[in-house]
């Protein structure tokens, strides 16, 4: 349940990430959301930790320490974004940052509730 959650977070991070950025100068309201998601990120993903400490520890960790860095990026982007300063190089480093943190939170979770091992 909470990992569907953190999933729905995920897809939500992505909507909100490209309204943001498809607007010059940055969307206010898309903004706001991205930064209420990451405290709910925050609370989802400190409850989902106990149960993947007991599976990974090793990459539990990581994913936690990589999921931090994250948000600090995301919000350098939202942050050159409103000041009209958002290179291309910048966006394909945080889609590419992005995917791998993914592809890290579904190693984590054994690709739980997708597949069941
Ligand atoms: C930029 C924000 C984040 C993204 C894009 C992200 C993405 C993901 C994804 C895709 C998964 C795998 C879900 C699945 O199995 O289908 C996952 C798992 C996980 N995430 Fe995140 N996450 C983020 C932030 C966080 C934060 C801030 C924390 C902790 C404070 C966190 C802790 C975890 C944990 C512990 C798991 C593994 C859950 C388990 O093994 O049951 N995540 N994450």
């Amino acid at each position: 349940m909470l990992l569907w959650l953190h999933i729905l977070f995920v897809i939500l991070l992505l909507t909100f990430l490209y309204i943001d950025l498809r607007k010059r100068g940055g969307s206010k309201f898309a903004t706001i959301m991205i930064r209420i998601l990451y405290i709910l990120f925050i609370l989802d993903g400190a409850i989902l930790l106990p149960t993947a400490m007991g599976r990974h520890p090793r990459l539990s960790f990581v994913k936690v320490g990589a999921s931090l860095c994250m948000i600090g990026f995301l919000e350098f982007l939202i942050a050159r974004r409103a000041k009209n300063t958002l290179t291309k190089p910048i966006v394909i480093i945080c889609i590419i940052l992005l995917l791998i943190l993914i592809g890290l939170g579904l190693l984590t979770a054994g690709f739980r509730p997708w597949i069941h091992l």
